[in-house]
């Protein structure tokens, strides 16, 4: 039996953080061998904010890096830039045609964006979801692990693909798969270390809210020293009312790879956050330095990594290309 196709990005909008490691990337290395995984670095929806030009190619780059450093194979997967398939942007624009304002318009994120960028709002943040949709659809992926704040775009794409099937398909001949959201699961989602109940996010101006996955080890250990935490002196999974606590014992058994009993057994010993504190550096240190090293591996040899993306987006584009052209035909324009 074919594999089932698994496809999922990431924004080149700055560094990654360990919470897009634990959350995204580690899953995708998970589910690699038993999927036929595309895996993209979205560089077409970094531009729907104000970006810098002059930064835009390095994050990309960066980001497919650590991509690889992080595990994922190429030999298994397609791993390939967004912008690197002209049909994400052509497909793109004919969903937009077939998608109603009005769906678009609901989009949480878009609401939130919007509002946080005041007047300076391009289309191209509204029109966000629909490429995000393109993206799924062009290769008729079966799944998509995403995060929570996710699930709107994801139904979106399911709406919009049960549409054009309806309108310009037929039920024996589908022209696109109704993709399945992987939602991942709360313990998954690693929060800012300066506010246990808000997201780990790149966008963020505090640098000191993330640990990225490029930071030094003095790095790391000064944003853990100084991280915020609590008044209690015992460590705790899952009390919502400890967001922090909650937060960093779940950091914990993400890179210590230890189960919530050991580390239980563990924390008899702990006098207190300060010796928490000092393991849970030392787990991350030691989880980041492998990936550290295959990533200046990787930027010290620059024509491999050119040499996985072209052959990404060889393999994206022939499917990207049939699926294009399945569309343009059902759309009934004059194809050649
Ligand atoms: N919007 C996604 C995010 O911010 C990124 C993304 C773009 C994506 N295209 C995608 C994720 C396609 C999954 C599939 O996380």
């Amino acid at each position: 039996m074919a594999k089932k196709r698994v496809l999922s990005g990431v924004q080149p909008t700055g560094s990654l953080h360990i919470g897009n490691y634990l959350g995204s990337i580690a899953n995708w290395v998970k589910l690699q061998a038993e999927y036929d995984g595309f895996f993209c670095v979205v560089d077409l929806h970094a531009v729907t904010v104000p970006h810098d030009p002059t930064a835009l190619a390095a994050h990309t780059q960066a980001v497919a890096a650590l991509y690889l450093a992080c595990g994922l194979d190429p030999a298994q997967s397609t791993i390939f830039v967004q912008s690197h398939v002209s049909a994400h942007s052509e497909l793109a624009w004919l969903l937009n045609c077939v998608t109603p304002l009005t769906w678009v318009e609901r989009m949480i994120q878009f609401k939130e964006k919007a509002i946080k960028q005041g007047e300076n709002v391009g289309i191209g943040l509204l029109d966000y979801p629909v490429l995000m949709a393109a993206d799924i659809l062009l290769y008729q992926a079966d799944v998509v692990p995403v995060g929570e704040d996710q699930k709107q775009h994801l139904e979106l794409t399911r709406d919009i693909a049960i549409r054009v099937n309806g309108l310009y398909g037929s039920e024996a001949n589908p022209i696109f798969r109704v993709p399945a959201p992987m939602i991942r699961p709360q313990g998954a989602r690693v929060m800012s270390l300066t506010d246990g109940r808000s997201k780990m996010s790149k966008s963020d101006p505090a640098d000191a809210s993330r640990i990225n996955l490029l930071d030094s080890p003095e790095a790391i250990a000064q944003k853990i020293k100084r991280c915020k935490t609590d008044m209690e002196r015992t460590l705790e999974f899952d009390n919502p009312d400890r967001p922090e606590c909650q937060n960093l014992m779940g950091l914990y058994e993400l890179v210590s790879g230890k189960t919530r009993g050991e580390i239980l057994a563990e924390a008899q010993t702990w006098r207190g956050w300060g010796d928490f504190k000092a393991v849970l550096t030392e787990a991350t240190i030691a989880a980041l330095t492998p990936i550290q090293a295959r990533y200046r591996e990787l930027m010290a040899d620059p024509g491999y990594l050119t040499g996985v993306l072209a052959d990404g987006r060889e393999k994206a584009g022939a499917i990207a290309g049939q699926t294009l052209h399945t569309v343009r035909q059902s759309l009934g324009f004059w194809v050649l």
